[in-house]
């Protein structure tokens, strides 16, 4: 049970049960060879597949390959287990610029707007490609995405990279629902891979969307969210459940028992005031006040120490996916963005967007080969 399945109609890493690790990685293309970035992209997938299953990055390649060469896996995970790795390519839309790609872009693979409050560090923002490494044990995850980084030499550069430390949502119904650095539990109301019918929906992308390449692919949307932990922990409980609209115990929606009670956003307080806010971050969030829309939550706590004032520079590494960004992200994070009471508490300092490919099939495939 510890080797998540690396070929499939999808990749995996999206509805997997999320995994307690995060080493995320944004990569800028360096070459201007087709060629050599298809055969990296050849590369990256035999390696991936080795990794997922537990096995070193090339086969033997710690000490096998001779005393007078570098080892091709750099041995740091010799003696882990697969620790349910799992291994996820995204392509910018700046990669659609290059390599003849232009009218292969999907629409929905625009850039994102700005959004009222961004205030986006251009360094920790968008990249040609992405890798998304979960795992149970940290060590695994960045030897993976070390030795697909250090086999990219010469073809791509690392733009920016992210370590989330711990899981902030739940994807299956099989796991218990985790808390955020606010001391929240995320991920309640997200959708469930159990749930095929939301995932069909709002996940995956069909054929009849656009690009028929993207058939069974998805997006990936992250977001480096900065969480302003010291005005959050002089805030009062009270005041923290009003932001949020749920209990800070229990993780029910205010006015509710239990943590999976539905959401009743009708619900009026003594002196008619509704029970969770007008401007509670689950009610602007709710498919119910978005007309239907979804997306699956993804996302990890992370600290990097301190940001030279004093203060943790700790957040949310918000991941999403969704069938269109357009359509879902964009105009959950415009009504967010407006109104959320949380923004006081929150900044977003980091943005990418990202066409996740279907996954690698037994066919020959390779990430990515449905585009190139
Ligand atoms: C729900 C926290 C950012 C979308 C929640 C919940 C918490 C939470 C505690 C309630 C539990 C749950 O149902 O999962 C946070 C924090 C954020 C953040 C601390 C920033 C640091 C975002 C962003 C988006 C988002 C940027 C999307 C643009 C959602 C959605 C729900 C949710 C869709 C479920 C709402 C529902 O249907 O009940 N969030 N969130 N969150 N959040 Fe966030």
């Amino acid at each position: 049970t510890q080797v998540v399945a690396f070929r499939g109609a999808h990749q995996a890493g999206i509805v997997t049960p999320a995994q307690d690790r995060m080493h995320f990685v944004a990569f800028d293309v360096t070459t201007d060879s087709r060629d050599d970035l298809v055969a990296l992209l050849k590369k990256w997938t035999e390696m991936a597949e080795r990794m997922t299953a537990g096995e070193q990055a090339v086969p033997d390649g710690a000490i096998g390959a001779g005393d007078y060469s570098p080892p091709t896996d750099t041995g740091e995970a010799l003696d882990l287990h697969a620790s349910r790795l799992t291994l996820t390519i995204g392509f910018g839309p700046s990669l659609f610029e290059r390599f003849g790609l232009a009218g292969r872009r999907p629409a929905a693979l625009a850039e994102l707007p700005k959004f009222t409050g961004d205030s986006l560090d251009p360094a920790r923002s968008g990249g040609d490609i992405c890798i998304q490494a979960c795992a149970d044990d940290p060590q695994v995850a960045v030897h993976a995405i070390r030795n697909l980084a250090r086999v990219g030499f010469g073809t791509v550069a690392v733009k920016w990279s992210q370590l989330g430390f711990g899981r902030t949502s739940s994807t299956s119904t099989t796991q218990s629902t985790p808390r955020n650095l606010f001391g929240f539990k995320d991920g309640t109301r997200n959708i469930k891979a159990e749930d095929q019918g939301a995932v069909d929906e709002q996940v995956w992308v069909a054929g009849a969307d656009d690009q028929e390449w993207m058939a069974g692919g998805s997006y990936l949307v992250a977001r480096r969210i900065r969480m302003l932990i010291e005005s959050w922990d002089r805030t009062a409980l009270h005041e923290q459940e009003r932001v949020i609209g749920r209990s800070k115990g229990t993780g029910a929606p205010l006015g509710e028992k239990n943590e999976f009670d539905p959401l009743n956003l009708d619900a009026k307080g003594a002196g008619g005031q509704p029970v969770i806010d007008t401007d509670a971050h689950v009610r602007l969030a709710s498919d119910e006040e978005l007309g239907g829309i979804k997306i699956l939550r993804r996302g990890y706590n992370f600290t990097d120490g301190s940001d030279g004032f004093g203060h943790l520079d700790a957040g949310l590494f918000f991941i999403a996916y969704c069938r269109d960004p357009q359509k879902q992200f964009v105009p959950m994070q415009l009504s967010l963005s407006r109104n959320d009471a949380l923004n006081e508490y929150i900044k977003h300092v980091g943005s990418a967007v990202f066409a996740v490919p279907p996954g690698v099939q037994d066919d020959g495939g390779y990430w990515g080969s449905t585009l190139f």
